[in-house]
């Protein structure tokens, strides 16, 4: 089988908001493309042997003294480079240019006038527009802009505020951007990307099913015939794992799935649906509700209810891992954000963006080898061979869900009688987002259990029972978020319907704060 990261892109991470995307870009195209720090020295590039670099943008002035660079090295490897933005600047600067402060901070949209049709990485604009005619849509987010090209480049083109928009160095194909390519603003984006990865000579490997019978056939070499275990919660990473797996290694998987009592209605019915009756797999359901309600009763601290639904999720696991002999692999879900995000950097330049609340880690001592078949891929790398592998699409591309689950949608204490009126809640209000064609308009949508009274009146009766809070958001990175504008019509059915259907609850309200100041959960 051929391999299919041999020909692949090294993007040197500057701390940009957009470093993820540019990899995302790269490997649509069909070339695996991995993110390390900027500050990595240029015998790690060499062993690496990328066929080309990009450096990212990044909120660094390269004015300032102490800003990041690059190991100077790497611009004498002979690789072809790509600088965006702020990589941009760089290589202007450690080649022998200059960089100002611009006259004029452009943040948006802008357009670029090509000057020059000698240009390698544009040759496409020599293909599509007329000789006078050649300008592009791009955008721009910067402060700083290169103002004297380094020996051997070329000045490419301009914008009104941008005199050196782009940048290139023909012979030893380097190449400037200040507008972000990766990002789907600019029109052409994705050409300019395909033109500087077709100038380093990549074959594009990096396709769905190559990805797929690459990652059975390591597996298989990796567990060989030993047996494998996998802790599989119904999400999208353990679940496109335990495809995977199965299809690697067959019955040598076991699949425990801890049914906590915290999930949504018939969760745990359809994770047993689809893994065990419709693909076969070996698949352990085990009822652990009155573990968790019981540890949980009393507990009214968001924090400390975490701990414990992650503690007993442990607890659990290792009971049910220990019945199961001759097991020398755990399999775990991580994906390739994961693993960037808890990299870190030595100079702190990449910054960590988010360390998550991770429930269900599990603790070193369990004494298993680690399988972590999805650490190389995106999210929606992981989704796609999900799709190609039969998982169902609504399960894919569902909402995310907390680990702790409805244990952090219950407002202080969990008790089984709060999650069944909380499950009815939420699956009437997901129906009818679902009905209304509203479900893919917002990022994540629940309903929240207030365990308070508020006077009602159905019929001729008064009611005195608790509330039901709403909650839907619209976010790109679930780092900020805003609340979503549902339509008035459509809140009101799903109120009458929540209060009509579910006798335990007399109010329901719509929560309009955004994140922040509130976060997306209420707990
Ligand atoms: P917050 O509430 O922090 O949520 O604005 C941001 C995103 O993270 C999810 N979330 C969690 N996921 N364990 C998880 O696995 C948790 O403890 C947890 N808390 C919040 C939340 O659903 C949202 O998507």
């Amino acid at each position: 089988m051929s391999d299919i990261q041999k020909d692949k892109i090294l993007i040197l991470d500057f701390g940009s908001q957009y470093t993820q995307l540019i990899a995302r870009r790269i490997r649509e195209i069909g070339v695996y493309s991995e993110l390390i720090s900027c500050d990595v020295s240029s015998d790690f590039v060499k062993d690496f042997n990328p066929k080309g670099i990009i450096l990212s943008g990044g909120p660094d002035s390269v004015t300032d003294v102490d800003s990041a660079r690059v190991d100077k090295e790497i611009f004498d490897l002979n690789i072809p480079i790509l600088g965006i933005c702020y990589g941009m600047q760089i290589m202007a600067v450690q080649l022998g240019g200059e960089a100002k402060s611009a006259n004029k901070h452009e943040y948006g949209f802008a357009k670029i006038n090509v000057l020059s049709d000698e240009s390698k990485l544009l040759s496409f604009l020599n293909e599509n527009h007329s000789q006078d005619n050649k300008s592009l849509d791009v955008w721009m987010s910067h402060g700083i802009e290169v103002s004297s090209v380094p020996s051997g480049f070329d000045l490419i083109a301009s914008s009104d505020n941008c005199s050196i928009a782009v940048m290139e160095n023909p012979e030893k194909n380097f190449f400037g951007l200040q507008f972000h390519p990766e990002v789907t603003h600019t029109l052409e984006g994705k050409k300019i990307l395909e033109r500087f990865v077709s100038l380093c000579g990549c074959q594009k490997e990096w396709h769905l099913k190559n990805i797929i019978a690459n990652i059975v056939s390591k597996l298989k070499s990796q567990i060989g015939s030993n047996n494998v275990l996998l802790g599989l919660s119904g999400g999208v990473d353990s679940s496109v794992v335990a495809a995977l797996l199965h299809q690697a290694v067959g019955n040598q998987l076991t699949c425990i799935f801890v049914d906590n009592g915290l999930l949504r209605l018939n969760e745990g019915d359809q994770v047993m649906q689809t893994f065990s009756k419709n693909m076969g797999l070996n698949l352990f359901r085990v009822n652990a509700h009155e573990k968790f309600y019981s540890e949980l009763s009393n507990e009214f601290d968001p924090e400390r209810k975490r701990k414990i639904i992650g503690k007993c999720f442990i607890e659990v696991f290792e009971e049910q891992a220990k019945k199961f002999e001759d097991i020398k692999f755990l399999a775990q879900g991580t994906i390739y954000p994961d693993v960037i995000e808890s990299a870190g950097s030595k100079t702190g330049k990449a910054k960590v963006i988010k360390s998550h609340h991770n429930v269900g880690g599990l603790p070193d001592d369990l004494n298993f080898e680690l399988v972590e078949p999805l650490r190389d891929l995106f999210k929606d790398e992981v989704r796609n061979i999900g799709i190609e592998l039969g998982i169902p699409y609504e399960m894919l591309f569902r909402h995310p869900f907390p680990g702790p689950g409805l244990g952090v949608r219950i407002l202080g204490e969990v008790k089984k009688e709060f999650t069944d009126i909380l499950r009815s809640a939420d699956n009437i209000f997901m129906e009818e987002l679902y009905n209304e064609n509203l479900y893919d308009k917002v990022n994540q949508a629940f309903a929240v259990f207030l365990p308070i009274k508020s006077v009602g009146v159905t019929g001729d009766e008064r009611r005195y029972e608790y509330v039901i809070a709403l909650r839907a958001v619209e976010t790109i990175d679930f780092m900020t978020a805003r609340w979503a504008r549902l339509p008035y019509e459509f809140l009101d059915h799903v109120s009458n319907r929540i209060i009509n259907e579910i006798p335990r609850i007399s109010r329901v309200v719509y929560d309009v704060s955004g994140k922040p100041p509130a976060t997306i959960e209420w707990e």
